[in-house]
């Protein structure tokens, strides 16, 4: 039986049309990093699974993870995410000046159930500021998640930056009336809300807050406030530091400008590292439907280390989600899905010539041209249609009297001018 011509469910192959999108996506992304001043790491593929276990959460480790014992009787892990990776690389290397600014673009692998912007391996931009405990670091992460999006021509009417804090709702949920020991339930609950039918979530909230009614319509109210200076919210929180910090962050935001940023006490996080505020990016739109972007601060992970308390706060974007959002409204340009290989394709007339051709390929790629030349053996004319089908402007043609005197004739497929000229010459004019 012939072998399977599909990979692995939610397992990534790009073609290179595919490829070329995802680079546009990853160089932008990139390039917004180094010009916020952020430097790039990496860090293994494979991890202990204790590193995991420790903090990430049991959804995370125990239903999603890539994990088996190795031939040296390890439990390992393929890296869900790159946050506890940064935290051991951070925890280990003493002699960093901090603050540091860090980006990544690790490859990442969580068993979910493949869906729309949901797959197996997926390439996640990661962005954090680590040594730093000033509300300027949240801020600085969301103005370059914003400018981000401003790269590639976003406007913000068609996504959403949901914030909220940790702190601030475990005292809130406190003040509801949900007792400490069930808070982990109720974020779990509130996090989930989005993703459940309106009455499986209520039932499911009704359950995580003890089956106190009252309790958990409080939770109900709490999550649907849409301003830290609503009134009910104020009454609730009387006197908190942590209702300070959220209306602190909220001016901050609005003095910035941030329109896309919007106060969501729903916004709780999936993870269990999260302590001060969190945020996610959503399409406004309804075609994609799971969080593009995700992250927050934590301020124990570096901890875990044993290497003292080093706070941290950054995001974890998804280059396939972000990808998907890009192409439902139209912002990856076509010259980008259309752009030729190379700019040259040399023909060859003859297979006596074929070394010429290839010294001339030589010349003209040391010049910084690119060159495609034939290799099909095919008839001129089918070469030409090779170059066309390749969207590759110029042609040179190689035949025996090009050979002989070493003056070439190229055309421009568009208009079909025809240009001769020796190899320099039609450098100079290449270029
Ligand atoms: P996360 O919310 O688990 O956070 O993931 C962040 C983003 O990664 C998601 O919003 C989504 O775009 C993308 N992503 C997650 N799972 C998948 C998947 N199965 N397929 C495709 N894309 C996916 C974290 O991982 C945190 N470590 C982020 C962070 C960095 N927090 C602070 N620093």
């Amino acid at each position: 039986m012939a072998l399977s011509t599909k990979p692995l469910s939610g397992m990534r192959q790009r073609f290179p049309e595919q490829f070329r999108v995802e680079k546009f996506v990853t160089d932008m992304l990139s390039g917004s990093s180094v010009s916020a001043g952020f430097q790039e790491y990496d860090g293994p593929v494979i991890e202990p699974l204790a590193l995991f276990a420790a903090k990430s959460g049991g959804e995370l480790v125990g239903r999603q993870s890539y994990s088996f014992t190795d031939r040296g009787e390890r439990e390992v892990i393929l890296r869900p995410e790159m946050t506890p990776s940064l935290a051991r690389m951070i925890a280990s290397s003493g002699e960093l000046q901090l603050p540091v600014r860090w980006f990544s673009m690790p490859l990442c692998y969580r068993y979910e159930r493949p869906q729309r912007g949901r797959v197996r391996e997926f390439l996640q931009f990661n962005l954090d500021i680590l040594g730093s405990s000033s509300l300027a670091s949240e801020l600085e992460v969301i103005l370059v998640l914003n400018g981000i999006m401003k790269s590639f021509k976003a406007p913000s009417s068609i996504y959403r930056i949901g914030w909220s804090s940790r702190r601030f709702m475990t005292e809130a949920l406190l003040r509801c009336g949900v007792k400490q020991e069930l808070h982990s339930g109720v974020f779990s609950a509130i996090d989930k809300k989005d993703k459940m039918k309106e009455e499986a979530w209520s039932d499911y909230l009704l359950q995580s807050c003890g089956g106190d009614k009252k309790v958990a319509g409080t939770v109900v109210s709490l999550v649907s406030v849409e301003s830290p200076s609503d009134t009910w919210l104020v009454d609730l929180m009387a006197e908190s530091p942590a209702l300070r910090e959220v209306q602190e962050f909220d001016m901050l935001l609005e003095k910035t400008g941030i329109s896309s940023a919007v106060f969501s006490p729903g916004v709780v996080r999936g993870l269990d590292y999260y302590t001060g505020i969190v945020f996610e990016l959503m399409d406004t739109g309804r075609e994609n439907r799971r969080s593009l972007c995700g992250g927050g601060r934590y301020d124990n992970l570096v901890g875990l280390f044993g290497a003292g308390r080093i706070s941290g706060v950054g995001f974890g974007l998804g280059v396939l989600t972000l990808t998907l959002f890009l192409e439902s409204y139209g912002l990856v340009p076509d010259s980008v899905r259309q752009a030729a290989p190379a700019d040259v394709y040399i023909a060859i007339a003859s297979s006596s010539v074929i070394a010429t051709a290839g010294l001339l390929a030589e010349s003209l790629r040391n010049s910084g041209i690119r060159v495609m030349m034939d290799v099909s053996g095919k008839k001129l004319g089918k070469q030409f249609s090779e170059a066309s089908r390749n969207r590759i402007t110029q042609v040179i043609t190689v035949g025996v009297e090009q050979a002989e005197t070493g003056i070439y004739k190229m055309k421009y497929l568009p208009d079909g001018k025809v240009t001769a000229g020796s190899v320099e010459e039609l450098i100079r004019i290449l270029k």
